[in-house]
């Protein structure tokens, strides 16, 4: 103790019994940082990284399948990542590797030849639901050989670049994406897609680098790689000589390492990817491509998340399971929470455009927030009710929080940008200083949400912000005090560190309730 250098963040120290030493923060040394962030803006907290680019890969649903529950789960985890990446200056490229190519196009090229044999009948709303089409012709696939061969063919055409089959598999993507958009313009969220397709053209070159170092061999017929540990090998060249998903994932990992010097590239789907991500990035270690030490960059992490359950126990699929049900399930927490609002009477005191946009706010993060708020590895289970609950730990609740500070700050009629430059913070009651504290530790919790790819860390960092926000408010007068620019001050800054975390999670605040 005799030993530490005298600073001025430290009040004082003590011996606490044998080996440890107790260090007093000093609480003016609190005060100015936290007034410091309010002038300088919180950006100055943001946490400084080692890496300047990474991929995240997030959402990717596949072309004329269902965008499942699962897909909406990486939209808003895999969002949430990147936004915190982005907060920390790391230039992030939002992929969305979409399943684009593979040998089910072929039976949906073949099946749109025969349903519209005049190429510009084929639009939207005559294909209707391409889920739909996508299983009628799966029937017509496994009903009628004639068909299947000539599905077959049009697969080794579309691979071979025929413009007519080119053109067609280009139509079938166009209507999926404009599905997809409905989901990601609900949530806000930015995505640029380079689908599997995409890479395609790298695939050779990447397999021949592999086997020019003696990683690939040949197994029944394919050719592999094999992985320490793993009993099965990663299949990249099938036994037809087509690729496959093992190969399109190297050819990937190898463009976004070479060609777009990306220094941390993070996948986010659910844990029953895990073994097909871990094979790719051995062999990637393998091949000298990523380290072979986790804690040095380049690297690749995989972002695992586990189910989302129906009320019943099971796996929510049937009722949710579809594009456009997805789509309804967002609308529908909209709507429940407009209704809560209209009930309040705010359809009465707020504008219309007011009431959408609370409500939506309310809605859309509640959903993001019951999502994000477990351990991504956790199953949960899916309920509306418990989602907009407005105690507990749900987003409607911290929303409402954030509104309420905001509206004791203009209830006071105090200019509070001007108070930020002239007043000045203390921390001298125990409540003050314990949520001063909380307020200063916002820096390191984002940093260690990055670090295990764990949004649900800024989650509860935000639930306990409230928590003391609400002993300090209970404990220690604002308005009318002799404290009174102080407490505005700490209440402002408590405001600002919640709308930081309701941005990193994708969520949008709201000022008034
Ligand atoms: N399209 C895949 C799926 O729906 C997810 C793709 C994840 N990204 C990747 N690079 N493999 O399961």
């Amino acid at each position: 103790m005799k030993n530490l250098p005298p600073s001025e963040m430290i009040e004082s120290c003590s011996v606490a019994g044998p080996g440890f030493v107790n260090v007093v923060l000093s609480k003016n040394w609190m005060a100015k940082n936290i007034q410091k962030m309010l002038v300088d803006g919180i950006e100055t907290w943001a946490p400084k990284l080692r890496v300047k680019k990474a991929v995240v890969d997030f959402s990717s649903p596949n072309i004329a399948k269902e965008m499942h529950v699962g897909h909406l789960r990486s939209t808003i985890i895999g969002d949430s990542l990147a936004r915190m990446l982005e907060f920390s200056n790391v230039e992030v490229l939002r992929r969305n590797h979409v399943g684009d190519w593979g040998t089910q196009f072929g039976m949906l090229i073949e099946y749109l030849f025969e349903k519209f044999p005049n190429s510009e009948d084929a639009n939207e709303t005559a294909i209707g639901e391409l889920q739909e089409f996508y299983r009628r012709s799966k029937n017509r696939f496994d009903s009628d050989p004639a068909f299947k061969e000539r599905a077959q063919q049009a697969v080794v055409r579309l691979q071979s670049g025929e413009p007519k089959y080119h053109e067609a598999w280009a139509q079938i993507c166009e209507i999926s994406r404009k599905e997809f958009d409905k989901v990601y313009k609900r949530l806000r969220v930015d995505l640029e897609e380079k689908g599997e397709s995409f890479y395609n053209p790298y695939i050779p070159g990447v397999i021949d680098e592999l086997s020019k170092q003696g990683l690939v061999e040949e197994s029944q017929g394919a050719r592999v790689i094999f992985i320490e540990g793993v009993n099965i090998p990663l299949i990249i060249v099938k036994s037809d000589g087509g690729f496959n998903y093992a190969s399109t994932d190297l050819a990937a990992l190898w463009y976004r390492l070479n060609e777009e010097k990306a220094e941390w590239i993070i996948y986010v789907t659910d844990v029953g990817q895990q073994l097909h991500f871990d094979m790719v990035f051995s062999a990637a270690k393998r091949a000298g491509w990523l380290s072979a030490d986790d804690s040095t960059y380049p690297k690749a992490s995989h972002v695992g998340f586990g189910l989302v359950l129906g009320e019943d126990g099971k796996r929510l699929r049937t009722r949710f399971s579809e594009v456009v049900r997805l789509v309804d399930l967002l609308d529908e927490a909209k709507n429940r929470s407009k209704a809560v609002l209209i009930e309040r009477g705010k359809d009465k005191e707020w504008t219309e455009e007011e009431l959408e946009q609370t409500a939506e706010a309310v809605g859309y993060g509640a959903a993001k927030y019951f999502d994000l708020k477990n351990n991504r590895l956790t199953n949960y289970t899916f309920s509306f009710d418990q989602m907009l609950n407005d105690k507990g730990n749900t987003a409607v609740y911290l929303l409402y929080a954030h509104a309420r500070i905001c509206s004791i700050i203009r209830k006071s009629g105090k200019d509070i940008e001007e108070l930020k430059k002239t007043g000045s913070l203390v921390l001298d009651h125990a409540d003050e200083r314990a949520l001063g504290l909380h307020l200063l530790h916002f820096s390191e919790v984002i940093e260690e949400a990055l670090t295990n790819l764990l949004p649900n860390v800024v989650c509860e960092y935000l639930y306990n912000l409230s928590e003391y926000f609400t002993r300090f408010y209970s404990n220690c007068q604002v308005v009318g005090s002799a404290e009174e620019t102080s407490r505005l001050l700490l209440c402002e800054a408590t405001a600002t560190v919640m709308r930081k975390c309701f941005h990193l999670l994708g969520i949008v605040p709201v000022y008034k309730i």
